[in-house]
């Protein structure tokens, strides 16, 4: 499959073939997202939550998502790699932000960062757009802000707080994202964004209205707990797990693994010279 790149995203939405969006976090979960072929490879920081067992993802820190964007690359071919810059790394100011935004594309070896924010981020991606890294916008229900949201709840339900949300859709497009990322939004006002911006929407809780759709890949494998309204858990993969680590236990308590096919064998000679 040949390397997805800006040109690609940019057509598949031109000719309106939805874009699928993946999280990876390590060089497993990469290669499998790169060999299902699917378009976007997400290195989210859910990772601190799904990967790390932090409590939020705003727990994370630069160098520990760069250690994980590395892992993913390796395992990446074609897929376009963005990256999201953890909480912290880009809120002071644009110049900090470029600095870290630097640092996760050259360390991390990813293509493209991901942020959290609407209007108040436009200067900062402004100028991460024109330093040549590609942005992903992220607004709606941002998780690195859950604290001030009170939780994770849906976002635009009210006819202001839908118009504040195309607001800002239209300023990071403004800005110069190249997606922007919808996150547990009313399907009505996500479909409404998607139709008067022209670069495309990436939805998660965000309905079918959107260009393309993204989900955490241990919520859609069923490897992390409770997974939320808008998550398909399209495989139970805890349950498989759990119980072929189950039958390991047993087959080894019993005595019945590991077996002749799974030992090697010595010449026979040697063994009757050894056995001496
Ligand atoms: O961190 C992440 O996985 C994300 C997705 C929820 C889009 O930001
Ligand atoms: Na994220």
């Amino acid at each position: 499959r040949p390397k997805v790149t800006l040109a690609t995203l940019r057509k598949l939405y031109k000719r309106r073939e939805p874009i699928t969006v993946m999280t990876a976090h390590d060089f497993p979960t990469g290669t499998l997202v790169d060999k299902a072929g699917i378009d976007m490879t997400l290195v989210g920081d859910s990772l601190a939550m799904v990967a790390l067992g932090y409590t939020s993802t705003s727990d994370i820190t630069l160098d520990e998502m760069l250690h994980h964007c590395r892992a993913v690359a390796r395992g990446t071919r074609s897929s376009f790699l963005v990256a999201d810059m953890p909480f912290g790394t880009y809120e002071v100011n644009p110049d900090l932000a470029v600095t870290n935004a630097v640092r996760i594309v050259k360390e991390g070896k990813v293509e493209a960062v991901k942020l959290e924010g609407g209007k108040e981020m436009a200067p900062t991606i402004a100028r991460l757009t024109q330093v040549g890294i590609p942005v992903l916008g992220h607004i709606g229900l941002t998780p690195q802000r859950q604290a001030s949201l009170g939780g994770y709840k849906v976002q635009g339900k009210t006819v202001a707080k839908a118009k504040a949300l195309i607001e800002d859709a239209l300023a990071l497009q403004k800005a110069g994202c190249y997606a922007v990322l919808l996150e547990a939004v009313p399907a009505p006002v996500a479909t409404h964004i998607t139709n008067i911006l022209n670069v495309p929407t990436i939805g998660i809780g965000a309905g079918a209205g959107c260009s393309g759709q993204v989900l955490v890949q241990q919520d859609m494998l069923g490897l992390y707990g409770r997974v939320p309204r808008f998550c398909k858990t399209y495989r139970n993969l805890a349950d498989e797990i759990v119980g072929a680590l189950r039958e390991f236990s047993a087959d080894v308590k019993s005595g019945s693994f590991p077996s002749e096919e799974h030992c090697y064998p010595m010449p026979k000679e040697e063994l009757e010279r050894f056995m001496l």
